[in-house]
């Protein structure tokens, strides 16, 4: 079984696919973190992010695992690191590339053939698996948004302003939606969520009859 779960950042995604991956016992596959890790690749690693050649090139030295809920680079745990702000402010222009697409749009669809996954990202559902068994595309305002980021940043230690992190999803909003190679779009078919009034409870509980079908 397969289920994505795409919208924008800070809409719920993460939150909710933890734990119907938990609900169902299947496993969780946050595509957020193969473009954060990519990024952070590159700029530690002094690659010309503006160059596409480069970053093109440098993709066969990356190696991304999950392991459990952390994320490694070539067998470093870079979970912490990936959701600092420098990474955020750099992603847009690597995940506007097909080739850092292909890359790990390819590895996404391995992980998902061999086992029964959910996914949440911006692309899940209308590129990595358009026949995926349920698609949901959640969305909310961006006062919300901000204020959830704001807290998961908290659990990461990552202390900026609220209106920072506004500005910045909002940047990033644009910028995902207007790409060229898979923008942000609601994915045919897919049940679209506004989440911004409903607890994590109501909102796991929509998405599980849905797939239960109770
Ligand atoms: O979900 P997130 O905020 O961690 O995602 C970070 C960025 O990665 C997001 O701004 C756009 C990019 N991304 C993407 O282009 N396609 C995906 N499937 C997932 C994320």
């Amino acid at each position: 079984m397969v289920i994505t779960i795409d919208g924008p950042s800070g809409s719920g995604k993460s939150t909710v696919a933890k734990i119907i991956a938990k609900d169902l016992n299947i496993s969780y596959l946050d595509t957020g973190a193969m473009y954060r890790v990519v990024t952070y690749y590159l700029l530690e690693n002094k690659i010309e992010i503006n160059d596409q050649e480069s970053v093109s090139k440098a993709l066969s030295n990356i190696k991304i695992n999950f392991v459990n809920q952390d994320v490694y680079l070539n067998d470093i745990n870079v979970s912490k690191e990936i959701r600092a702000e420098e990474i955020n402010l750099n992603i847009s222009q690597v995940a506007s590339y097909f080739q850092v697409r292909n890359f790990l749009v390819k590895m996404q669809r391995e992980i998902g053939q061999v086992q029964s996954i959910i996914l949440d990202g911006r692309d899940t559902g209308s590129v990595v698996f358009p026949s995926a068994d349920y698609k949901f595309y959640f969305d909310a305002s961006v006062e919300i948004r901000a204020q959830r980021r704001f807290e998961q940043n908290q659990e990461y230690g990552i202390l900026d302003s609220k209106e920072e992190i506004k500005k910045s999803i909002q940047r990033r909003d644009y910028l995902d939606c207007n790409r060229e190679h898979s923008p942000l779009v609601i994915p045919e078919g897919a049940i679209v969520i506004d989440n911004g009034l409903m607890t994590v409870q109501d909102l796991v509980q929509t998405v599980l009859r849905k797939v239960k079908k109770i």
